[in-house]
């Protein structure tokens, strides 16, 4: 499971902010300028926000685009996104819980079609 850091040096925004930003609607990187205050031209900005924004769950490695088409074929709660890409069915290694962190991201998705 990936660990809080910092992401955006140069205005200090972490892991954490980014994906609150993206929960919130964020699918692009201006929208994350807008939303989270990334500087986009720093290097963490330049490496990792491309990669950022393309991953719903890290879990089970699903990809916006998966849970996207998911959406796009039917599935219409964060179970059946779950029953057709994996995304949101995670379990935490250390403690054998499920995670479900990406599930909030997941209902934002379906909400949004995008
Ligand atoms: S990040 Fe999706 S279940 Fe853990």
């Amino acid at each position: 499971m990936a660990q809080n850091r910092v992401i955006c040096t140069k205005n200090d925004v972490d892991y954490l902010s980014i994906r609150k930003a993206m929960m919130s609607g964020a699918r692009t990187v201006d929208e994350l300028v807008e939303i989270a205050g990334v500087c986009t031209e720093c290097e963490g900005c330049k490496s990792e926000l491309d990669a950022i924004l393309s991953s719903v769950c890290g879990c089970k490695k699903v990809s916006l685009e998966a849970v996207v088409n998911a959406v796009k074929n039917g599935a219409d709660t964060v179970e059946k996104v779950g029953e057709v890409t994996g995304a949101g069915t995670g379990v935490n290694e250390e403690t054998g819980e499920p995670c479900g962190k990406c599930k909030g991201l997941i209902q934002n998705i379906i909400d949004q079609g995008r």
